[in-house]
């Protein structure tokens, strides 16, 4: 396909509710949704995609009730040891964005084992955020900017936008295209930097029913944007409206 995205970000949106309108318990919706990531990391390295961000956890995430969170922290490490791990071996590079604490030691080190084993993998990059807030990162950013300042380190001139990428607790490309499943219209503290000039492409489609075909159509929406970055450019022949589902 032409004009592909260099890197995807997808708020994966809907999972408690797919399960409760199913009768089920929202665990249910979290194993689904799982088990559709496990698709799409696939999938996306077979398109030639080369860096897909999933946001699997927020730092507000930690409202929920304790029963979900560990529920969500145990389906997590199975993935990391277990499915993840599997798809990784087929080039997949993991990755993660976010503060490492509060989080279980168990699960660190299960993030940490997964990371070491894909560590020399270049087809595609699949960045995980977990326990991530985009407010809390570019804070973190600008403490450890500070802190190279003071040491001498670098001069207060090289900072600029490019350089701030590298401070961030990954440095990727820009997100050119941004998904969110599960019927919302909202960021939600999602790679705010990154996302600068990414495309956004909203579905109703709750994230455990968001296959491969949903994804071709985000990737079609994607292909006829028109990418002008404030400058001007040509009408994209191939341009759609977007749609909703
Ligand atoms: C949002 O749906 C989803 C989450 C908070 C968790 C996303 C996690 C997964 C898809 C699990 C697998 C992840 C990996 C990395 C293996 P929600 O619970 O907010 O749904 P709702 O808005 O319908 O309540």
């Amino acid at each position: 396909m032409d004009n592909l995205p260099v890197h995807v970000g997808i708020i994966m949106d809907g999972n408690g509710r797919w399960a409760s309108e199913r009768g089920k318990k929202r665990s249910e919706g979290h194993k689904e949704g799982a088990k559709v990531l496990e698709k799409l990391a696939k999938y996306a390295k077979e398109k030639g995609i080369k860096v897909l961000t999933v946001y699997a956890f927020s730092t507000d995430n930690f409202k929920r009730s304790q029963e979900e969170v560990d529920y969500l922290m145990d389906l997590l490490i199975y993935y990391f040891n277990n499915k993840l791990d599997k798809v990784a071996k087929d080039g997949i590079k993991v990755i993660f964005s976010g503060r490492r604490e509060p989080l279980r030691e168990d699960v660190l080190e299960a993030m940490d084992g997964i990371v070491k084993r894909t560590k020399d993998n270049n087809k595609c990059i699949l960045n995980i955020c977990l326990n991530y807030g985009s407010q809390e990162e570019i804070v973190d950013a600008s403490l450890k900017i500070a802190n190279d300042i003071n040491m001498g380190i670098i001069n207060r001139e090289d900072i600029n936008r490019e350089t701030f990428f590298k401070y961030l607790y990954q440095d990727l490309p820009p997100i050119d295209l941004l998904i969110r499943t599960g019927k919302e219209h909202r960021l939600s503290n999602f790679m705010l930097y990154q996302s600068y000039y990414a495309e956004l492409y909203f579905v109703d489609t709750y994230f455990p029913d968001f296959l491969e075909p949903d994804f071709d159509k985000a990737l079609e929406y994607y292909a006829s944007c028109n990418r002008k970055f404030g400058g001007v450019k040509e009408d994209n022949p191939n341009r759609l409206k977007k749609k909703n589902n």
